[in-house]
């Protein structure tokens, strides 16, 4: 299987419309009708925006104004009043949507629970209720750090009820990754478990937040409560841990949801960028609210009677907008899946569309992948008839991949939506409309209606079709990220200078290569910027420099992404050490755990290679375009002619061969 280089993408023309039995029942039908509401949102985007907020919304106090947009600051709905829990529970149960299954929940070993509205409600009621006694109040930050298990969902959602911004950190980050996204919070409660299940082994959640707050790490944070999952022993600190299972009984069912402004902040969500340190991405209520919605909505064509199954972790964007918010705003039955497809369960995945006859699957393309080589006897030995409609996101998929899902889960009958987007857009900007899009493997299509996406060189000209550049989007939207908490800076630097205004335009850098076709489709290339995509997880190549020059034997180190069968990409670390350390394998593996200590699993290193120098030029910068050649086994090419000491890369080389 290859990797989707630009050659292979490009003679990509194979076209797969949705069958006119498919169309007739979605939503949007067919290309025209897409076309109309593009070009309806695109001559007026505030007035598209306004609609849709009035149609599909409950507003407590309706907004004096929809847009103020003094780049880069944004502003959606001003003055109006809403709450997303309202919007996601409250507002189904006045419904017969109260006693449908609004969360399905997969354990990991086996057991399951199901939720209607109704009982949903009450959850996160009782928990915001508990929240509200530990002292949290409308504006504090609160952390999530929890297994892929109900309460997840129910503590942000009790969070969203009280007007407490939470921060979910993905439970495979470690100690380390965990206190720096805390203290950047300033929370002052975390939500953990004693532990979750993950591949047949137990993940001490409580065990590493223990080691956060150790001596006093995080000192904004007061309490802690904590989940029993997994029944293991854990130490619980007197005065500052509790056990929900305790502090619920007894605790009233009934919780007004707070009237919060539209632009209130609901969540931050860290990401990696181009320097060390996690950017807090600050998404705010209304905004986010309706674009979740509206996408989720149109993207996955629900229907009422659908089961609806997201494979993401609630660490990331896509389980924020895509199991939670955007799914029960829609009055959706959303199903979670505490584990992964592992060598013990290579089946897992298709056990449970089966189980739960799911209609919509929404998965990455490094699953697929992963799938592939597990064989296709897994998922041809189950019923996967009541598939309707297929999704993926996260990274460039592969055709081959494409033409597989297509193919062996698909039956060869369903739309695949392949979503492109980032943390910072809070949902799917350029996407097919299942009902709508003839898709092409490989490509994302065409934008979602109100969003003006361009393809761009760095001053900011619009680049002729078939030509490559960088994906930028032109006009506001509801779901864009606000700023970097505590960085406005940093927000006008990374999103909005990379390239220059454009006739007074602002243009919003995603840090995309892209290139649109004759078609106006948008065959997304992957990240220009040091962010590598390792299984559609996103991670900064200085971050994991920082952690491993934090070591005590590296001198330097320099991080380059190389092409991955599976993973899309894998981590190649070039690393010099210090006078008194020898390359060895066993350093080699202990640099690779040190990394895992201080960020966790997702970001050990695949390979490591010492080497004597690293290639820089002659004002000392790292040349990585070098690195990346060697470190995917091509020959390096390009221009040489700026590096400081030609011998180095003769050097790495030599080791190469
Ligand atoms: C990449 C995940 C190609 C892209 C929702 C982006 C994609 C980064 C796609 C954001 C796709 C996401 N095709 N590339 N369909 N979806 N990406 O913030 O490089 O974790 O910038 O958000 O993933 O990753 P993030």
């Amino acid at each position: 299987m290859s990797e989707p280089t630009i050659e292979s993408i490009l003679q990509e023309q194979r076209l797969f419309p949705p069958s006119a039995e498919f169309a007739s029942k979605c939503q949007i039908k067919s290309l025209e009708d897409y076309q109309q509401i593009y070009e309806r949102a695109k001559a007026d985007p505030v007035a598209f925006w306004e609609s849709i907020a009035t149609e599909e919304l409950h507003w407590f106090e309706p907004w004096h104004t929809v847009l103020e947009w003094k780049p880069p600051e944004v502003k959606w709905f001003l003055g109006g009043k809403i709450n997303i829990s309202y919007n996601c529970l409250d507002r189904h149960l006045q419904t017969w949507r109260r006693n449908k299954a609004a969360l399905i929940w997969e354990g990991e070993p086996g057991d399951s629970r199901t939720y209607t509205y109704a009982q949903l409600h009450r959850e996160v009621c009782q928990f915001a209720n508990v929240l509200k006694q530990l002292g949290v109040k409308k504006g504090d930050r609160v952390g999530i750090y929890l297994p892929m298990i109900p309460e997840a969902a129910i503590a942000m959602l009790a969070c969203a009820r009280i007007g407490a911004p939470h921060t979910v950190v993905f439970g495979g980050f470690s100690a380390e990754a965990l206190k720096d996204r805390l203290l950047d919070a300033q929370a002052k409660l975390v939500i953990t478990a004693d532990g979750g299940w993950r591949k047949d082994k137990i993940v001490p959640l409580k065990e590493q937040l223990d080691l956060a707050l150790a001596q006093n790490g995080v000192p904004s944070v007061a309490q802690v409560l904590v989940v029993a999952r997994t029944g293991q022993t854990i130490q619980m600190e007197p005065g500052r841990d509790h056990w929900w299972h305790e502090l619920r009984v007894g605790i009233s069912p009934d919780c007004p949801p707070e009237s919060m402004d539209s632009e209130d902040l609901l969540f931050i969500l860290y990401t990696s960028g181009t320097t060390g340190k996690p950017k807090g991405v600050v998404h705010t209520t209304g905004g986010y609210n309706l674009y979740t919605h509206i996408t989720t909505k149109w993207i996955f064509d629900l229907q009422d009677t659908d089961i609806y199954w997201c494979t993401a972790d609630v660490g990331w964007i896509t389980g924020h907008s895509y199991i939670v918010y955007g799914p029960l705003s829609n009055g959706a039955t959303t199903l979670m899946y505490e584990g992964v497809p592992r060598p013990s369960n290579p089946g897992c995945f298709w056990d449970i569309i089966e189980k739960y006859g799911v209609n919509i699957f929404y998965t990455a393309p490094t699953a697929i992948r992963s799938f592939i080589k597990m064989g296709e006897h897994y998922p041809l030995a189950r019923n996967l008839s009541s598939l309707r409609l297929l999704g993926t996101v996260g990274e460039p998929i592969n055709p081959e991949a494409w033409i597989w899902y297509h193919r062996i889960i698909g039956g060869g009958h369903c739309p695949i939506v392949d979503t492109w987007w980032q943390t910072e857009t809070g949902g799917v900007m350029i996407t097919p409309l299942p009902g709508a899009t003839p898709t092409k493997p490989g490509s994302a299509t065409l934008p979602f209606p109100g969003i003006i996406a361009d393809v761009v060189d760095l001053e900011g000209n619009s680049l002729p079709n078939n030509q490559g550049g960088y994906l930028v989007i032109k006009h506001p939207w509801p779901g864009m990220m606000r700023t970097v908490y505590g960085d406005p800076d940093r927000f006008r630097r990374t999103y909005w200078e990379h390239i220059p205004p454009k006739d007074g335009q602002y243009l919003y850098f995603a840090g995309d290569g892209a290139r649109k076709d004759d078609q106006g489709y948008f065959w997304v290339m992957g990240r220009v910027d040091d962010v590598i995509n390792v299984s559609g997880h996103r991670l900064g190549t200085m971050e994991i420099e920082s952690a491993l020059v934090s070591h005590k034997a590296v001198a330097e180190a320099a991080v380059v992404g190389c092409p991955d069968e599976i993973k899309g990409e894998d981590i190649f670390a070039f690393v010099t050490l210090e006078n008194n350390y020898q390359p060895s394998d066993s350093l080699s593996d202990e640099l690779k755990q040190h990394v895992v200590k201080e960020i966790g699993a997702i970001a050990r290193p695949g390979q490591i290679r010492f080497t004597d120098g690293l290639p820089k030029t002659r004002s000392g910068k790292i040349m990585r375009r070098l690195l990346r050649n060697l470190a995917a086994g091509q020959d390096v090419v390009g221009d040489t002619s700026t590096l400081e000491d030609r011998s180095v890369l003769d050097k790495l080389r030599e080791q190469d061969h």
